[in-house]
Order: C-alpha cells, then structure tokens, then sequence
C-alpha cells in the first residue's frame, strides 16, 4: 500500500515527534526574568508549541549571570509560581519544573563552592561557556562540580565553534555531560555549528537533547529539526539521558 507514495512523500507522512524523550530541560519559558519569554502569554505560547511537539514536562533554565541576568532562587522561583497560576487559570496541563542556566564567567566557581547552584532531576546543573572563548578553568571547575556531587550539563556544546571534538571528548571524560540544541541541526546557528553539532553526535558525545526555546522561532526551528536525519539517529540509536528527568 506504501507503493503509493514516492519516498520523499512517504517520509512525510511518518514524521516523528520528541515524545520519546518526553522532557525538554533547557528552555527560557519563565516569563519576564531573562531574554526569553516576557509575559505568561507568550510563556503559554512557547508551551504549547511544545507540547504540541510530544514534550510531556518542561525544565525551564533562566539565565543566571554577572552582568545582564542576576536571577537567583528568589527570582526564579517567583516567576515559576506566576507562570504556574497562568497554566492553572488556562486548564493547561504540563510538568513545570525550574532550574537554570548558569553563565561560566567570573563568578561560576563562587558559586559552585557556595552551594549556590540550581539544580534538576538527580542533581545535575546546567552551564554554558562564554561564545568568544574557553574558561581557562573549566576542566578544574567541573572536577570540583564532580567532587561536591554534582552532575553538570554543558549547554549547546556545538555553539562553541573555538572548540574542536577532542576537546568534547576530554570534557566528557572530566564527567561533563553534552547537550544539544536540535534547533543546531536546521542551521539556524548557521553551517559551522550545524556541522560541529552533526561531529558530536557521529563520535556519540551527546548526553542531553533539547529546545533552548526563548521564542517562536525557536519554536519553529524545533519543529523543523523533526524532519533531519541527524535528529532522527539521535532519538532512535542514541541512550539520551533526557528520560532520567522525568
Ligand atoms: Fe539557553
């Protein structure tokens, strides 16, 4: 009965969603305390559109940083509770959880010796890397990360475009786990981050997958990533960790 349709079309009709790995746990859906959602109705927008797209429970991981987002416990969780008063009011029902994402500048390791971290599931903490160059520190940061207990996330490794596979392959043994924007594999980052994103997951450096959703081209972007091969040998032939999340 297949015969019917030309291979193309074919594959269109058996798209695929991100059900399987049920949680997106990096996303900027809090409204109003960082660059990405600013009020409960967009933040309602972004979930839905998620949903929509098989996610079943959302960590949302505001930016906390130095300089431009100084979020704390207080202000995320603050903006958690509006969000959740905004689902509740529109019948919406989704898992929302909040952690965050942690800039590497300056002040990380401060942090990380105050305890001063949020945290999801099993104790893990997300972290991203400045877009110009590597912490000196990183490894001895992630050691001392492994060492107090925690389990750390590096955000969108694929967008540090000064770092080369080997240099994820060491991080990875230092005890970092790698997470992937799918969006990377669209080329909504352009060509060179698509093609370090397609290296990490071809030498099975990749821990996490997720959205990094901060607005409807985000959205957008996440649903095409639906439609690349990459993503699907992701989800099919990958043991991602998103599931431990739940
Ligand atoms: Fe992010």
């Amino acid at each position: 009965m297949f015969g019917f349709f030309k291979k193309n079309e074919f594959k269109k009709h058996i798209t695929f969603d991100y059900s399987s790995i049920m949680v997106d746990m990096h996303s900027h859906v809090l409204p109003g305390i960082d660059d990405g959602a600013q009020t409960p109705e967009e933040s309602i927008i972004l979930i839905k559109k998620m949903m929509e797209l098989g996610i079943k429970k959302i960590i949302a991981t505001p930016h906390i940083m130095a300089d431009y987002y100084k979020n704390t416990a207080e202000t995320i969780n603050a903006a958690l509770a509006i969000l959740k008063a905004e689902l509740k009011k529109e019948e919406i029902d989704v898992e929302i959880e909040a952690a965050a994402e942690h800039y590497f500048d300056e002040t990380f390791e401060d942090r990380v010796d105050a305890h001063k971290l949020m945290t999801m599931g099993d104790n893990y903490v997300l972290f991203e890397f400045s877009f110009i160059n590597k912490p000196p520190n990183a490894i001895p940061v992630i050691q001392k990360l492994k060492q107090l207990g925690y389990k750390p996330i590096l955000a969108h490794p694929e967008r540090y475009t000064y770092m080369d596979v080997e240099q994820f392959r060491n991080i990875r043994e230092w005890g970092a786990n790698l997470q992937l924007n799918t969006v990377s594999l669209t080329g909504y980052y352009g060509k060179d981050v698509k093609k370090l994103a397609e290296s990490l997951i071809d030498n099975q450096l990749i821990d996490f997958i997720s959205s990094d959703m901060h607005h409807l081209r985000h959205a957008e972007a996440f649903k095409d990533a639906l439609r690349m091969p990459y993503l699907e040998k992701l989800m099919f032939d990958y043991p991602l960790k998103n599931i431990m999340l739940r």
